[in-house]
């Protein structure tokens, strides 16, 4: 059985964090001012383990799943992830995809290849290394990211990057990034700064608006649209007319993709979350840990996914972005 949701989306991606931690602390995620010192991240034993993500991965991909991400935090950091990995890409026909800020990728590219990942989407704000440094604020290079997307690269890995835009702080060096990466093979991807989280100050004038961006690419290097590749592709996809590669925008602020959104995200301690911005998650662990048979655990998925009535980025205005909401780094970016 396949469910469906109240607006007729079935759920065909999963998002799993595997971790709360990241060794970065990007402003407009997880900014030092709040989980600096003190802040309180989970205990090992508060996460499932590889075993009850496998339970999960399978009840989903019994209901309709067809690709899932694996997220955190920064994923890297969950100890012997290649193991998850492993597991995961036992079950037939997923994809299995990684999205990681690749500062310990270089390093683990190969294992992970190994154990069966498809593929990964790395996070680079900017080529600029002060800017780079100042947005990841833990002065970490932007060399070593360069280095493990090329890590992945050489090991076969089909590499995208993501970059969030934000007013003043890194679009000037949206050009050159597309410049660098042209003629690559890696799409770069722009993402418009959202209001997810309640810790980042988000305010709609930091965003850019993904048509800007296409614009001032546009002027010095020409582009056409391209079909989205599935149904509920977050990004909208573009050409370089002199076949240099693809790039793509994810405009979830200025122009929401919700009506197509088949994502469900589960937080490393085993929530379920049908948005981004939910407020409220069903305790998955707590089932798994009760000793609920597999048809329980479908049962309770596919009972929440046909009440799901969510649509945040459609009905966002300046008020509803000072609700509070849970973190980006707790759901899974
Ligand atoms: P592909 O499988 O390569 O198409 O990846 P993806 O775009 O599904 O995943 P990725 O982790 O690369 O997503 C990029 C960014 O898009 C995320 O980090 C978010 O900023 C944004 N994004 C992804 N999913 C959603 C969503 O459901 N809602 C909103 N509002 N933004 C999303
Ligand atoms: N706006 C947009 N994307 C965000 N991410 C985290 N916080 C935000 C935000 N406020 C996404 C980025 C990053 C991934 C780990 O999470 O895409 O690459
Ligand atoms: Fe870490 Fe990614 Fe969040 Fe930056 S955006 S703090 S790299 S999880
Ligand atoms: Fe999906 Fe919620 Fe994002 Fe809309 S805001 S695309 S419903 S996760």
């Amino acid at each position: 059985m396949h469910p469906v949701d109240t607006l007729g989306r079935p759920i065909r991606d999963l998002r799993i964090s595997v971790t709360d931690r990241c060794n970065f602390r990007c402003s407009y995620c997880m900014p030092k001012s709040v989980f600096g010192q003190g802040y309180r991240f989970m205990d090992r034993k508060e996460l499932l383990t590889f075993e009850e993500l496998e339970r999960v991965a399978r009840t989903f991909v019994a209901l309709g799943v067809e690709k899932i991400r694996l997220t955190g935090g920064e994923p890297l950091l969950r100890r012997e992830l290649e193991r998850l990995v492993e597991r995961l890409a036992t079950i037939d026909g997923l994809d299995v995809t990684l999205t990681t800020n690749a500062s310990l990728l270089a390093r683990k590219a190969r294992v992970l290849r190994d154990a069966g990942l498809g593929r990964v989407n790395v996070s680079l704000d900017s080529l600029d290394d002060p800017t780079f440094r100042s947005m990841n604020d833990v002065d970490f290079p932007v060399e070593r990211v360069l280095e493990g997307i090329a890590a992945a690269s050489s090991v076969g890995l089909p590499v995208k990057v993501n970059a969030v835009v934000k007013r003043g702080v890194n679009d000037a060096g949206v050009v050159d990034m597309a410049r660098y990466f042209r003629g690559t093979g890696h799409t770069l991807r722009f993402i418009e700064y959202m209001d997810v989280g309640s810790t980042n100050g988000w305010r709609l004038d930091d965003v850019v608006p993904a048509a800007e961006i296409v614009e001032r690419i546009d002027a010095v290097f020409p582009l056409e649209p391209v079909e989205a590749s599935y149904r509920g592709e977050v990004a909208q996809r573009y050409r370089y007319r002199d076949g240099a590669g693809e790039i793509g925008v994810i405009s979830s602020v200025t122009q929401p993709f919700c009506g197509d959104c088949t994502r469900a995200r589960i937080s490393a301690e085993g929530k379920l979350y049908t948005c981004l911005f939910a407020l409220r998650g069903t305790d998955l662990r707590a089932l798994l840990r009760s000793g609920a048979s597999d048809e329980d655990l479908r049962d309770a998925v596919a009972g929440v996914w046909t009440r799901r009535t969510d649509r945040y980025s459609e009905i966002r205005t300046e008020r509803t972005s000072e609700l509070p909401r849970i973190e980006m780094s707790y759901i899974g970016g």
